[in-house]
């Protein structure tokens, strides 16, 4: 299923009411991302910090590690809402590479400008999958 421009924009605009909820006080970089799964469900989440400065939590990840504790496991597309436009780190890249490569990424800045799509695949190339595990 392909979604539309205006369900593309929702998952933008979710991502960046649920940023107002980054726990951030640290790098002061408050991100937002809205998850949907192939059902239609969306799971949201928020970068979320601690005062041990190595262990934050990216909002990307808070939002897919929702949505699996669910019982999902397909997804259609995912929103990251930062400031600036920033994209997912190489952490949330593998970690939505391991549901799927086909899953969209779209992302914004603050004003909920939609700055690049891409998919999985494209943002980590020669990616490690479960199947590379099978010997
Ligand atoms: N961050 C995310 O939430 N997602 C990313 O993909 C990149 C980085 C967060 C982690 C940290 O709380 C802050 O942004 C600065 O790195």
């Amino acid at each position: 299923m392909t979604l539309t421009a205006q369900e593309k924009q929702e998952l933008i605009d979710l991502a960046n009411t649920t940023r107002q909820r980054a726990y951030a006080p640290y790098s002061n970089y408050a991100v937002g991302s809205a998850l949907r799964t192939k059902t239609g469900h969306i799971f949201t989440g928020v970068n979320i910090e601690n005062a041990a400065y190595p262990h934050p939590m990216c909002a990307e990840r808070v939002a897919l590690f929702q949505a699996v504790s669910e019982g999902e496991k397909e997804f259609e597309a995912i929103s990251v809402v930062t400031e600036n436009g920033g994209s997912p780190c190489g952490g949330c890249r593998q970690g939505l590479a391991e549901f799927g490569l086909d899953t969209l990424v779209l992302i914004a800045n603050r004003e909920g400008k939609l700055l690049k799509e891409l998919t999985v695949k494209e943002l980590l190339p020669e990616a490690f999958t479960p199947e590379k595990l099978d010997r």
